[in-house]
């Protein structure tokens, strides 16, 4: 079942979303080569205590760290981990904010130092993918016009669209119905409804889309070692449009 959310409801999770969004904005201030992603994990763990809100992802299934923090060829779920990072690196920083119950999710990708004009270009297209599946969502819209949208952009631009991680429907719990997929034919699939909320968080791989699970069980990598970046907002469909709830003002 599909939980709509009241405009109170709605109203929650954007706080949430606005704490996350400020998290990203302070890790885009400090991030440099020769810092960990370790660093970067406490520094939202302490980052989000001092804003009275708390770590989703911490516990989550037995998830242990407060973000992933998924590197270069790594498309998702990669360990934060105590090796500095490079400059020429691409991070991506996912993370889910609690605040009083309320969640929001966004993923943000980082280049560390001075990164490749092929990386530089990743980054570029799959934050407009992302805007692209957003600037398509509205009552009426169908899933499948979101991915449509975020793949026609993507695969025009050369690049691919990952297949086995899809957005999906957000509160109460992290991951609800609907899923919503990066990939697709327009006018097919659910229509969206006023209340829905859910996140969209297009993975996009300079090469090919197949990815293979490290040994660890969560991490996940491009089979082809090419690189990958991921954008990631928490969306509220209204009378009025979609609110991006975790949107970097
Ligand atoms: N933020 C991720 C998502 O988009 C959640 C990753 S799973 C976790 O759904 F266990 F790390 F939390
Ligand atoms: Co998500």
């Amino acid at each position: 079942m599909i939980h709509l959310k009241t405009e109170r409801e709605i109203q929650l999770m954007h706080e949430a979303g606005k704490i996350l969004a400020n998290c990203h904005k302070e890790i885009a201030k400090i991030i440099e080569p020769g810092m960990t992603t370790m660093y970067i994990d406490q520094f939202v763990e302490d980052f989000l205590k001092k804003h009275n809100a708390t770590p989703e992802q911490k516990g989550y299934k037995g998830y242990k760290y407060a973000t992933c923090a998924s590197i270069n060829d790594e498309i998702c779920h990669g360990f934060p981990r105590k090796t500095p990072l490079k400059s020429g690196d691409i991070v991506t920083i996912d993370m889910v904010v609690n605040y009083n119950g309320a969640l929001a999710d966004s993923a943000w990708s980082y280049g560390v130092g001075e990164i490749s004009e092929e990386a530089s270009k990743l980054l570029q297209v799959t934050k407009e993918a992302l805007y692209k599946g957003i600037g398509v969502s509205g009552i009426g819209t169908r899933i499948g016009d979101i991915g449509h949208a975020i793949q026609t952009f993507a695969e025009g631009e050369g690049f691919s669209v990952v297949r086995e991680f899809i957005g999906h429907g957000i509160g109460p719990t992290l991951h609800e119905p609907p899923e919503v997929p990066h990939f697709g034919l327009p006018n097919k699939g659910l229509r969206l409804k006023e209340g829905m909320v859910f996140t969209i968080e297009p993975m996009i791989n300079v090469g090919d889309w197949p990815s293979k699970m490290d040994n660890n069980g969560w991490t996940a990598r491009t089979v082809d070692g090419s690189l990958s970046a991921q954008y990631e907002h928490t969306i509220a469909i209204t009378k009025n449009g979609p609110i991006i709830l975790t949107e970097q003002l």
